[in-house]
């Protein structure tokens, strides 16, 4: 039997490319940015499996252009990239990569969080500039955690791991995610308390045409003038026009961004001009050990696909309705 063609849009760690390898003809898109729309469109024509970065829109249209495609696998726990219900008309099981990424993402909400309250950038910024003279009793005055409220919007795996890291700092910690079971101590709210209450808001939702723009004007109109807005979701859960201006006119004390819309944020975003926002280039699951599981997930999700076996994380699982 031919070995199945696949198409791998980026490099992967050695060991989960070479696993594809293996068993596939596979085609590596050699560069760093992502492939076009049109090299995606020719790349994808003839295989039967692609494994997408979150860069990579994998749209009706894509799917539409690959006749033999069987599976899609996703190296990313977010799948909003892709066209979800094109890829299920087609029975095509579409695969993702959660759990070995929550610890990573929770640690880095945590690192903004702190990295936002304790004005850590600006610190580092100041050294460097050669304004250091001496110990300062007011110098880069932060909040402090401890007693502080946490509301985290989107109680899922890493909304949970969030919490679960606010217990060892005394946070108190509210939730909204009327889908979740309270754990970690934490107590539900609905969305308007949580924004009127919460010191530190972190966000934790999936982006899709419900939580696009949630947190809007209104939205950071309720927050408290002092509170720290955390994303590291996606971006476009933020408006960023609405967050510039009420970070600018102090209607909220700061924001701390992994993600961004769009990505990559353009140096001339005003958002890069103001001292209390921090943007980090998408690093939430960026730590070595996560990134090969990712990796190795990925591979597993696409040969599971390619050998008609069901995924081991698969978003569509209505692809298997009848079967036995
Ligand atoms: C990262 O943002 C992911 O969805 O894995």
């Amino acid at each position: 039997m031919a070995a199945p063609k696949v198409f791998v849009t980026r490099a992967l760690p050695e060991n989960s490319l070479r696993l594809i390898q293996d068993f596939c003809s596979t085609e590596v898109w050699p560069s760093e940015t992502p492939p076009s729309r049109a090299e995606m469109f020719t790349r994808t024509r003839g295989v039967e499996g692609l494994l997408s970065l979150l860069t990579d829109a994998v749209d009706a249209g894509l799917i539409a252009a690959a006749p033999a495609l069987k599976v899609i696998s996703n190296c990313a726990v977010g799948v909003d990239n892709v066209d979800l219900a094109a890829a299920t008309s087609r029975k095509i099981p579409v695969g993702n990569t959660p759990d070995v990424l929550t610890g990573a993402t929770a640690d880095m909400a945590f690192a903004l969080l702190l990295a936002a309250a304790r004005r850590l950038v600006e610190g580092v910024a100041y050294v460097r500039a050669g304004k250091w003279r001496t110990w300062n009793l007011q110098l880069l005055l932060g909040a402090d955690l401890e007693g502080a409220t946490l509301g985290i919007i989107g109680f899922g795996r890493i909304g949970k791991a969030v919490a679960k890291r606010a217990q060892g700092f005394g946070l108190k910690v509210l939730f909204c995610d009327p889908s979740a079971q309270p754990e970690w101590g934490a107590t539900p709210a609905d969305l308007e308390t949580l924004l009127r209450e919460a010191d530190f808001v972190s966000l934790h939702v999936p982006l899709t045409s419900d939580t696009a723009h949630l947190i809007n004007a209104d939205a950071l109109g309720k927050m408290k003038s002092n509170a720290i807005l955390v994303n590291t979701s996606r971006g476009p859960i933020i408006d960023h026009q609405a967050l510039y201006e009420a970070l600018r006119a102090g209607r909220i004390g700061a924001a701390a961004l992994d993600v961004t819309e769009p990505e990559p944020l353009g140096v001339d975003s005003p958002l890069l001009q103001l001292d209390n926002c921090i943007v980090l280039p998408h690093l939430g699951s960026a730590s070595k050990r996560t990134r090969e599981q990712m990796a190795m997930l990925a591979a597993k999700n696409l040969l599971a696909g390619l050998r008609g076996e069901r995924l081991p994380h698969c978003v569509n699982p209505e692809v298997y309705d009848g079967e036995g």
